[in-house]
């Protein structure tokens, strides 16, 4: 198997370094347009095998697509972070440039490779990616909703005093503030989050989850990488070994929760083929509310992309 993550910036990096120690494929290609900075990283991290224990070759390239020939998952991590003050939709027109062409390149030398989409604003981004790869909408896959879930897991994790491990939870919507945590499909242990914890609690939880992308930019000056590079590659890991994991991921939806012609975050099936099913759940008004508004966020940058082509 060979996996290649395009940009080998923060996020990029730390994917391709996750990708390689718990050995996912046996060769990563990192590609960035940055002269030698690819290469650089991935040498480094190559570095690490004899210590941390593996065998997956990490090869650098400076936009040499030739290099990433017949990758079975590309990873598109390539544009622009934010930084204090910028909304991720402020990415939209320098990120559309960059996902375009890396897109057309990269599937002119992996024609059947299936794609994961991290750049932001990354529901339009995955949308973008789609538009200009030529496959079907199952092989173009964003991620967010791992992320996230990841973020509220930990936030109860830690609120709840018990193991992340123990916490499952699923959420829906775009990669951005109207994000839809769902605390009636959450447990700790297989226990009802809501039997756990209060209301208040709860609730601050969510909101918190809502804008951990921007606590983290505020304390870094530039967006997350440890956790979007870990949840980009657990990603990649599941298309690869056909592990059919259930995740929140951003697919591009055909009536599903009566949503159509757009990408958006809902729980779907990963396996060797992409997304193999959407999983409907039996929303409540209220969160059929939440999720009504988070599309139309997603929307609205949407047609700024629409109106860009
Ligand atoms: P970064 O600035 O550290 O890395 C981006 C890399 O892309 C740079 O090394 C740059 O040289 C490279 N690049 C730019 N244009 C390129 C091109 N045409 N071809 C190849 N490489 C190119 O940024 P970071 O922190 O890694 O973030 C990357 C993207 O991921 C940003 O758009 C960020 O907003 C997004 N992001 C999305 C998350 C999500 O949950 N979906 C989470 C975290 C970041
Ligand atoms: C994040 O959520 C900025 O999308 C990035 O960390």
């Amino acid at each position: 198997m060979k996996v290649t993550v395009v940009g080998a910036g923060n996020v990029g990096a730390t994917c391709a370094n996750v990708l390689a120690t718990r050995e996912v494929a046996n060769e990563v290609v990192l590609l960035d347009i940055k002269d030698g900075f690819a290469e650089g990283k991935a040498l480094d991290i190559w570095e690490t095998s004899p210590i941390n224990l593996y065998d997956t070759r990490t090869v650098g390239s400076t936009n040499d697509y030739s290099k990433t020939a017949n990758s079975d998952v590309v990873v598109i991590t390539s544009g622009l972070p934010r930084k204090p003050g910028m909304s991720r939709d402020d990415l939209i027109a320098t990120n559309a440039g960059i996902v375009k062409s890396v897109t057309t390149q990269i599937m002119e030398h992996s024609p059947n490779a299936i794609l994961v989409i991290v750049s932001n604003p990354l529901d339009v981004m995955t949308y973008c990616a789609y538009l200009n790869a030529g496959v079907d909408s199952t092989r173009v896959i964003g991620m967010a909703g791992i992320l996230d879930t990841a973020r509220y897991r930990s936030f109860l994790a830690e609120a709840l005093n018990v193991s992340p491990k123990d916490i499952q939870a699923v959420l829906m919507g775009g990669h951005g503030d109207t994000m839809v945590p769902l605390p009636r499909y959450t447990t700790v242990g297989g226990i009802p989050v809501t039997e756990l914890i209060d209301d208040e609690t709860l609730s601050s939880i969510v909101e918190r989850t809502k804008k951990g992308g921007g606590e983290i930019v505020n304390l870094l000056g530039t967006s997350a990488w440890y956790a979007p590079g870990a949840a980009a590659a657990q990603m990649v890991e599941a298309i690869v070994k056909d592990q059919r994991r259930v995740f929140p991921c951003c697919v591009w939806m055909t009536g599903e929760y009566g949503i159509s012609d757009m990408y958006l975050g809902v729980p779907v099936i990963l396996g060797k083929n992409g997304v193999e099913k959407v999983i409907e759940l039996d929303l409540n008004d209220e969160e059929k509310k939440l999720l009504a508004e988070s599309e139309t966020a997603v929307r609205e940058v949407k047609a700024v992309l629409d109106g860009m082509n």
